[in-house]
């Protein structure tokens, strides 16, 4: 069980017409408790504080604010390394990309050995079917989907017991979409993995047990997609448009 208790996540910001210091509330009192081995998403506008959620309970982001409760234990500070180890596996919204490093080299560390029959493992298990893959370089010239596959077998590899996911699909292909939510589900359901998906893509809201929508910083809604999707079709007002004038707009990127 994960529990949040009271998070506040706040950051200093300069007052743009008095120039002014003052603290900008990210994360507003957030309590929460996910149990374990659920399948959640975490749904909301842009800048609502999804990733900043994610990267609080990684250890990333140090709270103002609040605790964290994991399996009994207090984890509010422990470092990033020392919750890995604990069970907890964060994968970037937008992942690292490592000069002179392989996916061969991140799976290695992932999953604590480099043998080849055990990468070859967990590659079928994530759906990758061909060993070339292993060796490609996790550099600027791979493509957007590429790495956004490679930080998801990193994080299945690893066993989590707490499992977040932000923006998995985020450059994936259509046809890669459904197979990915099935083997989220998969992992959830075999390994009772606990698991956080932050997206907007209807395939993973549908999948989950409990939505949970984020606005300015807050938990507007927990429940099925269904209860959420008066609230969610409220949220698409927004419109671009080629003036600035017009409350919706104003609205939708506050
Ligand atoms: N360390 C920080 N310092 C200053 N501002 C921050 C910091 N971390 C987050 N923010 C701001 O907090 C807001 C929420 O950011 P966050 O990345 O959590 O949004 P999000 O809900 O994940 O959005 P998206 O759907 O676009 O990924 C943004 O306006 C962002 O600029
Ligand atoms: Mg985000």
């Amino acid at each position: 069980m994960l529990k949040l208790q009271n998070m506040t996540f706040k950051v200093p910001e300069t007052d743009s017409d008095s120039g002014d210091p003052s603290l900008r509330t990210i994360i507003d009192d957030i309590s929460f408790t996910f149990e374990s081995g659920r399948f959640y998403a975490i749904t909301g506008p842009n800048g609502s504080g999804k990733s900043t959620l994610a990267k609080l309970i990684m250890g990333i982001n140090a709270p103002t604010k609040g605790d964290i409760i994991f399996n009994g234990r207090n984890i509010t500070e422990m470092p990033i390394d020392e919750r890995s180890k604990a069970g907890i596996v964060y994968g970037f919204q937008h992942p690292a990309r490592f000069k002179g490093t392989t996916f061969r080299d991140l799976l290695s560390i992932a999953l604590g050995t480099d043998d080849e029959d055990k990468l070859a493992r967990v590659m079928a298990r994530v759906g990758v079917c061909s060993m070339d893959f292993l060796d490609k370089a996790v550099d600027s010239k791979l493509s957007g989907g590429e790495i956004k596959k490679i930080e998801l077998a990193t994080v299945i590899a690893r066993n989590p017991q707490v499992a977040i996911y932000d923006e998995p699909d985020t450059g994936i292909d259509l046809w890669t979409i459904g197979p990915m939510v099935d083997l989220l589900k998969r992992e959830n359901e075999k390994n009772k993995t606990t698991t956080l998906v932050v997206s907007h893509n209807r395939a993973f809201l549908e999948a989950a047990e409990t939505l949970l929508l984020i606005k300015k910083g807050k938990i507007t809604y927990t429940g099925d997609l269904s209860g959420a999707m008066p609230m969610l079709e409220d949220l698409s007002v927004c419109s671009f448009s080629d003036t600035c004038e017009g409350e919706d707009n104003a609205q939708c990127y506050r």
